[in-house]
């Protein structure tokens, strides 16, 4: 079975069974500041989860597309995946235990459907402990389907619970699902140590939900989560070692082939080749979410992908521009299911060709350079380490991430200085924004008048960005002294005269208008609600602030702020430029 007829099985089975299709959520949370990435199918559905109404109804059924980035280190054996398509169905507040149960089992066994042999599967369920008790249910209805107890095992919850996907929210007790990939026949008794044993499915029983203080506490509306990786079905249906050896990687590898001039008719790959096919493609489906490299959280995590396919190509022989090559197969083989990525393609191949050049240009002689601090440590001393401050210094001259400099160590049995680099790190920051300070008075904790005047004016200029250039228009950073406003924010390309003619006339038309400017205190949660715009993040307290002008925009901020815009005068634009890579920075000032 190939990946887009188990997809097609997938939904069509729990579309049968009276569920709604809902498409895939993008990668990076729309709501979510305490997590980077979407790690799961249920993560787009936690509202629904807790007991807010799906406009779909109460069954759900998707493919989702989901980044786990905490075995990125172990990416080059044959089974770790960055990025995962996850099968999933969902019951809210609907069917529990023995329907999921019943439709867990007569997809995997049924004739129509995966028709695997009930021999080859195995089945583990919750052992009990303080939190929660022994899952008898969901051990008894798979008992009632036939399953004798030695293929069932009860686990703790290290195994056998899932959830919250952040720090808080719903979770449960789950039963998981096995396929033995080894010789036949399949071992009598189950052992899940049993590497061979391959799991296959995860019913999550939302009965909790985890509060900030470590509780759980019973959901009012118990719900089913279900998640099956897609890659590894598909090798384990195909009777493949791995997702790597499957459709899903082999015209990627083919294309690297190509790169190197090589031919590999064995198909056998090598770590550097599957960490460039699964970096590349993990990287590829971010940006087609609209995540740009940069240095900071989303954007780190995706140089971080780009940087470390790039060296391991370079160890390849690989001297050519080739990231947009590998992306242009990931595009052509998932566009017909996931079109943002065709849809992308121009912005994904420039981001590439541009994060690829800058490297290029210092990986050399960053690594001769890294070189040069290994050599200076004199061959005596048993532990090597290179310092945080070098690690810092490769860092800011050559954009090695401290994970590139701690892995090149590795390899030759030196340690990195990882508190030293955040200290080093922690230091440059502080003394730009010193630096920053000492050449513009003013800022945030100036309350004059013209400072007043120009932070208002700053929440007018954002709001005509967003209706002028677009809603991927975000504020990146905001400094005001007595004389002007600096604003810089998310935008790919240079802002045109006539769209910089025409935010100016926004703001002006929203000074002449004489909006009132009000404010009301209220949680994050509301103000989210409320569409207020600003960074929801741990920055801000429980309560925040929210400004309101007029009806022409909503922010969260701290103030201060004039009462009425029609104290502002006339907005002028004096300066475009760019901050840094996909961040355009605008100065203007009030006559
Ligand atoms: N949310 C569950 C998982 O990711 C289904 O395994």
């Amino acid at each position: 079975m190939k990946a887009n007829e188990l997809r097609d099985k997938y939904i069509k089975f729990f579309i049968e069974k009276k569920h709604k299709f809902i498409r895939s959520a993008p990668l990076v949370p729309e709501n979510d500041p305490t997590v980077l990435f979407t790690t799961a199918g249920m993560h787009p559905l936690v509202p629904y989860l807790i007991g807010e109404k799906h406009p779909l109804g109460k069954r759900l059924v998707s493919v989702q597309k989901c980044v786990r980035t905490g075995d990125i280190d172990e990416v080059g054996d044959i089974c770790h995946l960055t990025f995962f398509e996850m099968l999933g169905n969902w019951s809210l507040g609907d069917y529990f235990k023995k329907e999921a149960i019943d439709y867990s089992y007569e997809f995997l066994t049924g004739f129509k459907w995966l028709n695997l042999p009930l021999d080859k599967l195995a089945f583990s369920v919750f052992a009990g402990d303080d939190d929660a008790p022994f899952d008898e249910e969901a051990y008894n209805h798979w008992i009632d389907k036939g399953i004798p107890p030695n293929r069932i095992a009860k686990l703790g919850k290290k195994d056998n619970w899932w959830g919250p996907a952040g720090q808080t929210g719903p979770c449960g007790p789950d039963t998981e699902m096995f396929y033995w990939v080894g010789e036949d026949p399949a071992p009598e008794k189950f052992d899940p140590e049993n590497k061979l044993w391959i799991e296959i499915w995860n019913d999550v029983f939302m009965q909790y939900n985890k509060t900030k203080e470590g509780r759980y506490e019973p959901l009012s509306q118990k719900n089913v989560d279900t998640g099956m990786g897609l890659e590894r079905v598909l090798a384990a249906m195909q009777g493949k070692q791995s997702p790597y050896e499957t459709e899903l990687f082999t015209p990627m590898f083919k294309k690297l082939d190509e790169i190197r001039d090589i031919s590999n008719t064995e198909n056998n790959r090598s770590a550097s080749e599957r960490i460039i096919v699964e970096h590349l493609r993990t990287a590829t489906f971010m940006m087609g979410d609209g995540v740009v490299p940069g240095n900071v959280d989303q954007g780190y995590i995706l140089r971080r992908l780009i940087r470390k396919a790039i060296r391991e190509a370079k160890r390849l022989g690989v001297d050519t521009m080739f990231t947009s090559k590998i992306a242009e197969v990931v595009i052509a083989e998932y566009s017909h299911y996931y079109k943002e990525l065709s849809n992308s393609c121009k912005f994904i191949f420039d981001e590439l060709d541009r994060e690829e050049k800058q490297f290029a240009n210092t990986l050399e002689k960053g690594i001769k350079e890294f070189e040069k601090l290994i050599s200076k440590v004199p061959a005596h001393i048993n532990k090597k380490v290179i310092s945080g401050k070098n690690a810092f210094f490769l860092y800011e001259t050559y954009g090695f991430p401290i994970e590139l400099t701690e892995e090149m160590a590795k390899e030759l049995s030196f340690e990195v200085d990882r508190n030293g680099f955040f200290k080093a790190f922690r230091k440059h920051q502080e003394m730009s924004r010193k630096g920053a300070e000492q050449k513009f008075k003013g800022g945030l904790a100036d309350n004059s008048e013209k400072t007043t005047a120009l932070h208002t004016a700053t929440h007018l200029l954002h709001e005509a960005l967003r209706r002028v250039l677009g809603g991927h228009v975000h504020q990146r950073g905001s400094n005001i002294t007595a004389e002007r406003l600096r604003f810089d924010f998310s935008h790919p390309d240079k802002v045109t005269k006539e769209q910089l003619a025409e935010i100016e006339k926004t703001v002006n038309d929203a000074i002449r208008a004489n909006l009132p400017v009000t404010v009301e205190e209220m949680s994050v949660e509301e103000a989210r609600k409320s569409g207020a715009t600003g960074i929801f993040g741990e920055k801000y307290g429980e309560i925040v602030k929210v400004y309101t002008i007029g009806s022409y925009c909503k922010e969260i901020c701290g103030g201060p702020h004039v009462k009425n815009t029609g104290e502002l005068g006339t907005f002028k634009i004096k300066k475009e430029e760019s901050s840094s890579r996909g961040i355009r920075r605008i100065k203007a000032l009030l006559s």
